[in-house]
């Protein structure tokens, strides 16, 4: 790996979008007009947006360039050809479905591979995957190693599959089981990698069983910067060839392209599997358009298939991955409890160990959320009870998940390490008054996926 250390940001910047940062009197306001749900805030009252690192990327002058040779015909367009081809010789699959983002991708996915009451493992399954699994009447289930709770011990592929756990659960349930979903990185439990060698031992699981393998690909090509920087035997191997060795092990993937496509909008499916192809197309004829565009322009193909050219550079992988480790370290330096180590796309705040007095009944992950927003206009996510509580069926109990997250997810080229700076900055601000921060109580929410809807108020 190449370790010049005077190495800034691999672009120069041709064009920029103004930011403001409203006074703190407006953001006080302008958080409880929103009623303390920062999905609710509208973007010229936030400075920097760290809600999410999807859809929200820079594209490249040789992607806007694309943009102009979009060939917009119904059927055939030579852009699906180029994406196509791109894809072939990045992963591999034989067959390509282009879809208008992930989630319509996993939606045709499980609707061809599940059979009600099914099983599907994974190392942690997103929640759109997981509510689409559970909408085909799949059972999701997580196998995570147990590191991957533990959020300030240092392991460096906190995205592994316990494969022991794998192993015993596949013995039991083989006959029950529908397909194994790896996601990488593993986006709900800290943008972690995953390792080659946990990826072979999946394979070698999975194939024993007679069970499909898939990716949950959206962010492949950091897993794979991460594999060449931390296991053994990749240091010397190309981005390429490692997302092609890793790639080699499944039979297929879903993509969420509004990450490492490194566009605002797209995604696909890939598989090898003929039958497989022809009722995802099938699916998708129905739901999204003809197979060679999927939702998407012709346009829109152009410069997906440029960003996924430009996402496996070694040169942009190490200014990415260094960036969201740079906040990292600000942030464990001014002793600030975050995941260790820091992921790919984002820096996840430990808020149970942030806020101790503020129990998980009031949402330490939101609050932070909402005091980061109002100490430096940066606005960032809840990963915690808001979004996972649930209450069991039995009991009647609320049960919380295990781990209480703020999120500060980094958009690809947007921002400077001075930005992050003050990101940094503001959660220090907030670090120093956190005695006197209050919780926050629900006052309304919706039947599902709470937490883009659900209003509060403090305590
Ligand atoms: N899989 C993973 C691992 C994701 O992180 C996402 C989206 C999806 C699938 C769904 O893709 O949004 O294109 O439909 N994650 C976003 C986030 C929303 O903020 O983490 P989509």
């Amino acid at each position: 790996m190449n370790k010049e250390t005077i190495q800034a940001e691999p672009f120069k910047i041709k064009m920029v979008e103004p930011i403001r940062l409203i006074p703190r009197s407006e953001r006080e306001a302008r958080i409880e007009e929103a009623d303390y749900n920062v999905f609710g805030l509208k973007p010229e009252d936030v400075y920097i947006d760290l809600l999410t690192d999807s859809g929200t990327s820079a594209m490249s002058d040789r992607q806007w360039a694309g943009l102009m040779m979009g060939d917009e015909s119904y059927a055939g367009s030579r852009n699906f050809d180029h994406l196509q081809q791109t894809i072939k010789e990045l992963m591999g699959f034989k067959y390509v479905v282009p879809t208008h983002q992930g989630r319509p991708a996993e939606n045709i996915l499980t609707a061809a591979l599940i059979k009600p009451g099914q099983k599907v493992p994974g190392n942690t399954h997103f929640d759109s995957t997981m509510a689409h699994i559970l909408q085909k009447k799949g059972v999701p289930v997580n196998l995570p190693i147990p590191e991957a709770m533990k959020t300030d011990i240092y392991h460096p592929f906190k995205g592994n599959v316990d494969i022991k756990k794998l192993e015993s659960f596949l013995e039991k349930e083989k006959g029950n089981t529908s397909f194994f979903l790896m996601t990488v990185t593993n986006n709900t439990g800290g943008g972690q990698p995953v390792s080659m060698g946990n990826i072979r031992k999946v394979r070698e699981i999975t194939s024993k069983y007679g069970i499909p393998f898939f990716f949950d690909a959206a962010r492949f090509a950091e897993n794979a910067y991460f594999i060449k920087e931390r296991e053994e035997g990749y240091a010397d191997k190309s981005i390429r060839e490692i997302v092609w060795e890793m790639m080699s092990y499944a039979d297929g993937c879903t993509m969420s392209a509004k990450k490492d496509g490194l566009v605002n909008m797209g995604g696909f499916i890939c598989m090898n599997d003929e039958g497989l192809y022809e009722q995802c197309c099938e699916m998708l004829i129905l739901l999204e358009g003809f197979i060679t565009y999927g939702g998407l322009s012709g346009r829109d193909l152009e410069a997906l298939a440029i960003g996924l050219q430009e996402v496996v550079e070694e040169d942009y992988l190490r200014y990415r991955i260094e960036q969201v480790r740079y906040l990292g370290s600000r942030l464990m330096d001014a002793g600030i409890p975050i995941i260790n180590p820091t992921g790919g796309h984002a820096v996840y705040v430990d808020a149970k160990a942030f806020l101790p007095h503020i129990p998980q009944s009031q949402f330490p992950g939101q609050v932070t959320a909402v005091e980061l927003y109002i100490e430096a206009g940066v606005r960032s996510s809840e990963i915690g009870a808001v979004a996972f509580a649930r209450k069991d069926e039995e009991t009647g109990e609320v049960v919380y998940p295990e781990l209480e997250l703020t999120r500060l997810a980094i958009p690809r080229r947007v921002y400077t390490n001075r930005h992050m700076d003050v990101v940094a900055e503001g959660l220090e601000r907030v670090s120093r008054r956190k005695e006197s921060v209050r919780g926050l109580k629900i006052t309304w929410e919706p039947d599902v996926l709470r937490h883009f809807m659900a209003k509060f108020a403090r305590l």
